[in-house]
């Protein structure tokens, strides 16, 4: 692992399918740090009809962001489990200005900062369609996409064998309030990060393995 002796606490930004999960994983294979997102875990919570699920799915199906009330009491409780003491990866949090103060008054209780947020960048057109041609697993959450990450064989999950599906907020509809409210709600966050100095950009255009490259450099330097 590249950050033994180092914690490293990373926020993962950007549009919807600029590519935050699959970094996620190539982050969790080179870095110790467990891959926290939140739209997974409302994801998990509405497969299994939870209140919290309950709660969610229509917000998400609609592609709307989730209340923040409901979102900060979520992670706070996950970042105070054990896998999160030397550092973690949140992807898709903070997605709003009041998440991100929350986020930092959590950490700050515990003498604990955010070191590094990368933000991957894209334009709305490829954007779309990385999302009409993604496939994902319901089961594990790995992510494929049929014209540049095909899985092994078609329609089944690599990982875990389960069948893939598309995501019910993956149609042109959902997907346009998303954009917007990632424009109007999130990309202000990265403002509040550049005032810190934790702010790292990435071109999320380029490939897998080099938009990877990139991230891993940002990660390697962070203080
Ligand atoms: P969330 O699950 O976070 O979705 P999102 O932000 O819309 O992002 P995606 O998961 O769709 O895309 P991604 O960036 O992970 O891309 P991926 O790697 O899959 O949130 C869903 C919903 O939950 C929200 O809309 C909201 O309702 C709610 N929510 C979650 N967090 C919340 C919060 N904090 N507050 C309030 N509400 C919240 O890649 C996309 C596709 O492109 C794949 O097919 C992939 O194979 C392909 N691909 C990836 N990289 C490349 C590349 N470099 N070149 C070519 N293809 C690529
Ligand atoms: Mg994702």
């Amino acid at each position: 692992m590249e950050n033994e002796n180092k914690e490293l606490n990373i926020i993962l930004m950007g549009p919807p399918a600029a590519g935050k999960g699959t970094q996620s994983e190539l982050i969790v294979k080179n870095f110790a740090v467990p891959h926290i997102s939140t739209g997974d875990m409302f994801r998990a919570a509405i497969s299994n009809k939870t209140p919290l699920g309950l709660k969610a799915q229509e917000y998400i199906n609609a592609g709307l962001l989730v209340p923040d009330e409901v979102t900060i009491g979520l992670v706070e409780e996950r970042l105070c489990q054990d896998d999160c003491k030397k550092g973690f990866l949140l992807d898709g949090f903070p997605r709003t200005i009041p998440q991100a103060e929350a986020l930092d008054n959590m950490l700050a209780k515990f003498n604990r900062r955010i070191n590094a947020v990368v933000l991957m960048t894209a334009d709305d057109e490829v954007l779309t369609e990385r999302i009409t041609s993604r496939r994902v697993c319901p089961e594990c959450g790995a992510s494929y996409n049929i014209n540049t990450k095909k899985p092994k064989v078609d329609g089944i999950c690599d990982v875990c064998g389960h069948e893939l599906i598309q995501r019910k907020d993956d149609n042109a509809e959902a997907f346009k309030v998303r954009l917007d409210a990632y424009a109007k709600q999130t990309f202000p966050i990265a403002e509040h990060y550049a005032k810190q100095n934790v702010l790292g950009k990435v071109d999320a255009l380029q490939s897998i393995e080099e938009v990877f490259a990139d991230i891993k450099k940002i990660l390697l330097e962070a203080k």
